[in-house]
């Protein structure tokens, strides 16, 4: 072997090893902060387990914007309020794709199908998003509103037996689960049993169908159990109880709020609490991924279509810069000023939550008739 075709040789082999140990799905975006990582793994261990929070750090060192190697794949991540609204509002038609995970899409869901949330854009996933929002827009959320009043009157009446009037302490976690369906419910399961039998001839209804199941079982439960955790057990919790019990009893003087909460939202504090609870925990602290259909330019970068986005909606949602002192629990930051997304607790844009009215609506009516029928005070036994 001549000396030139060692050298090409190797530099072959350099480059392919290069290629498997840096290699990424798409490729390196020029001009954008990157967080440095190892070979073939990126930066995926340092991630951990709090991935809001260790994106946030990084956003303290690389800026609001940066893209970052997980193992094969290439990740912009966007961390503030305002890289968050000019990505995925501004820009919204352009991110309006999801991506396709192996271990999501081929191992866990290939038995199930895709819900809505997970699904690349395509004519399928439009008329889908088009036909779940029909279903959940204002009229057809206030023709539910007889449910909501059903399942919420049956878990307040079952807190107030099972404390024996509020003798015993008790953890509020199971009896909010109801709201979005209860597993062993004979209703839900001959829902589900119908939807099996008429899925195998339409993928799209199953889709739909799992979509509705799965989309609120964790969300709402979650802000209501730490709602009210924050109203038994935070620092101002009494006092922001006190005053929205104060604000429900001017708004009803006849003490009709209990009925009134299902056709109407005319109490703002409790309007302000519910995004409040909503902001400060945003439960999915990292948002649904995108994927972009069109180049979308960031400070004069120009992030190509095809790259992979997270919105680091935890970030955003205690940006200082956007809200002050985020990390105090304040409902009055929203009596102020009630223009422009609240929060991102429900994504934004073009693929945000579908069932956010619906969401909204349940945990107006929830807090308007847990804060009528209960005081939360700190357990007597703090386990
Ligand atoms: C407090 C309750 C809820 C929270 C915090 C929440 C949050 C979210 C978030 C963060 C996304 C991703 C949005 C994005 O990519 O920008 C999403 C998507 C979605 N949510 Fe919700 N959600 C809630 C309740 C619900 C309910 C009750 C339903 C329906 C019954 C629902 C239906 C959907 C659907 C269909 C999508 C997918 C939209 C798409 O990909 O086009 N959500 N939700």
């Amino acid at each position: 072997m001549t000396l030139p075709v060692v050298v090409a040789a190797a530099a072959v082999l350099l480059y392919l090893a290069y290629r498997f140990l840096y290699g990424t799905d798409t490729p390196h975006i020029k001009g954008l902060p990157e967080v440095p990582g190892l070979p073939l793994f990126g930066s995926l261990f340092e991630l951990g387990t709090n991935h809001a929070k260790v994106a946030q750090g990084w956003a303290e060192k690389y800026g609001p914007v940066f893209q970052v190697r997980l193992g094969n794949r290439r990740i912009v991540f966007a961390n503030t309020f305002s890289s968050v609204r000019h990505l995925w509002i501004t820009s919204q038609s352009a991110l309006i794709s999801r991506p396709t995970l192996h271990t999501f899409h081929t191992l866990v869901s290939s038995s199930q199908g895709y819900t809505i949330g997970t699904s690349p854009w395509d004519p399928s996933c439009k008329a889908r998003r088009r036909a779940a929002a029909t279903a959940l827009n204002r009229p057809a959320v206030q023709s539910y509103m007889p449910l909501i009043d059903l399942e919420s009157t049956v878990s307040i009446k079952e807190l107030l037996s099972d404390s024996k009037n509020g003798e015993l302490d008790l953890d509020p976690r199971a009896y909010w689960q109801r709201i979005e369906g209860d597993k062993e419910d004979g209703l839900l399961k001959e829902i589900t049993e119908v939807e099996r039998g008429v899925s195998n001839l339409r993928t799209e209804l199953k889709s739909i169908g799992l979509t509705m199941v799965s989309a609120g079982l964790d969300t709402v439960p979650g802000n209501l159990i730490m709602g009210i955790a924050y109203l038994a057990c935070g620092p101002s919790g009494p006092s922001i109880q006190a005053r929205a019990l104060a604000e429900i009893n001017k708004a009803y003087p006849d003490g009709d709020a209990w009925t009134g909460c299902l056709t109407e939202e005319k109490i703002p504090y409790v309007t302000a609490l519910v995004k409040e609870i909503l902001r400060f925990w945003t439960v999915i602290p990292i948002c649904l991924p995108r994927v972009s259909v069109r180049d979308i330019e960031w400070e004069g970068v120009v992030i190509p279509a095809g790259t992979t986005f997270y919105m680091n909606a935890y970030a955003a949602d205690y940006d200082p810069t956007h809200f002050s002192d985020p990390h105090l629990f304040n409902p009055d930051r929203y009596l102020a000023d009630t223009a422009g997304t609240p929060h991102y607790a429900y994504g934004a844009g073009s693929r945000m939550c579908v069932g956010s009215h619906l969401a909204n609506r349940e945990l107006y009516t929830a807090f308007v008739r847990l804060i009528c029928a209960f005081e939360f005070v700190p357990p007597k036994n703090p386990r």
